[in-house]
């Protein structure tokens, strides 16, 4: 087990994670094209590690993870209480490997890593139903299962939606975006201390407020103590510049009704057809996070930030607009998705790594109860 070394390892950790994605034949797959350079799902986190396991000249598997500080669910209602967290993604061994113990080694080697480095926790996220990723995490390695948030997904048509002229769409600068983040969501679960870095990074697209059309923006210290009655927010990041996806296995009586339905959108924009995007072929997505709002209105304000978001990522070539929200969250009724895209328990496992560490005001957050919402950091999709 070592480093990843990107001039060396690049072309054969590309090679272990073709094979990885191969799915069951004649059912469809996912494959993931991380448009050569597999350390790109963590390498926007404030720090971040990844290890391939070697034997001989062959890679045999690899795994990534990256520690930041987030908001942890023991914070009280009013100021939120920091933790070192790691997060854990990417593990593969290679299909001839498998069942010898080199997944479970390279989960010890991060976690090492992990503690010399101050991580109070480790995460991980996988499909509920990948039993070989449950079994080790959960009866091998002491993780427990935390939280289920959902993934919605919600293909981009042919034609613009039409925004609702009730609504007024602000677009924020970073800066008005952090102050309003910190101030109004700094105690969500999750919610990265370095939101600025996030806010500031290349693949941030932008922040977007939805109010009232009646109502006027004068800035966020105004907007923070005296919001309208109803009001949302949400960012967009650019995945579709780290990697894209492509569906793989579709018979072709499929591939053509999705196709069909892609023509007549196009040539009859009118008609607002919600067609199939060629997802099979590779795509790229916008991921939707931060989102949130008040009032009796805040579902509706959602609603108008996703049409704006598809507008902004059908201008932008992408396949798909995605967020994941926590499976309470009480706006998600106001997120477009197709249930045949989307995945309504991502299953979040977790563990503490410093049983020494004091408890503090923290305590124990692995034993926590789920909160009604999560911050799902756009670094780490
Ligand atoms: C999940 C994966 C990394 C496991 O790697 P591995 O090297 O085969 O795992 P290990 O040999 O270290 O297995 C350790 C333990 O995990 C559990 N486990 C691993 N594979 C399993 C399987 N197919 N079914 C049930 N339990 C399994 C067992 O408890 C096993 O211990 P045991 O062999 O003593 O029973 C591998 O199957 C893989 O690459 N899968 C595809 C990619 C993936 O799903 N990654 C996880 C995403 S988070």
């Amino acid at each position: 087990m070592r480093e990843y070394d990107p001039n060396r390892d690049r072309e054969r950790v590309e090679e272990v994670e073709r094979i990885c994605e191969v799915g069951p034949s004649g059912k469809l797959c996912i494959f993931t094209d991380l448009l050569g350079d597999p350390i790109c799902r963590v390498r926007h986190s404030p720090s971040f590690l990844m290890l391939v396991a070697e034997i001989g000249d062959e890679i045999v598997g690899m795994i990534r993870g990256c520690i930041k500080t987030i908001t942890c669910g023991n914070s009280n209602r009013h100021l939120p209480v920091y933790a070192k967290v790691a997060y854990i993604l990417g593990l593969r061994v290679s299909p001839s490997h498998r069942r010898m113990g080199i997944g479970l080694k390279l989960v010890h080697r991060m976690e090492a890593w992990f503690r010399d480095n101050g991580a109070e926790y480790s995460y991980m996220a996988t499909e509920n139903d990948n039993l070989a990723s449950v079994k080790l995490f959960t009866d091998k390695c002491g993780y427990t299962k935390f939280r289920t948030p959902s993934i919605l997904v919600n293909p981009v048509f042919a034609h613009r939606l039409t925004l609702s002229p009730k609504v007024k769409i602000i677009h924020l600068t970073p800066s008005q975006a952090e102050t309003i983040y910190r101030r109004r969501f700094a105690t969500t679960e999750f919610f990265p201390r370095d939101i600025d870095a996030v806010l500031n990074n290349k693949l941030s697209i932008g922040t977007f407020l939805a109010v009232p059309d009646s109502a006027t923006w004068q800035g966020t210290d105004h907007f923070l103590s005296d919001p309208p009655k109803s009001w949302a927010i949400l960012s967009i990041w650019n995945s579709k510049e780290l990697f894209t996806l492509q569906v793989r296995g579709a018979s072709r009586v499929k591939r053509t009704l999705a196709k069909t339905t892609r023509v007549v959108d196009k040539a009859l924009p009118f008609l607002r057809l919600p067609s199939f995007p060629d997802f099979f072929r590779p795509f790229g997505f916008h991921f939707m996070y931060g989102i949130g709002g008040e009032g009796p209105e805040a579902v509706k304000m959602v609603k108008s930030l996703c049409d704006f978001a598809h507008n902004v990522a059908k201008e932008r070539d992408c396949g798909a607009v995605v967020t994941e929200v926590s499976g309470q969250e009480p706006l998600r009724f106001g997120i477009p998705h197709w249930k045949m895209l989307s995945c309504p328990e991502d299953l979040w496992c977790i563990k503490r790594l410093g049983e020494d560490y004091s408890d503090g005001s923290v305590g124990d957050w692995t034993k926590s109860p789920p909160r009604i919402s999560i911050f799902v950091d756009p670094r780490e999709v």
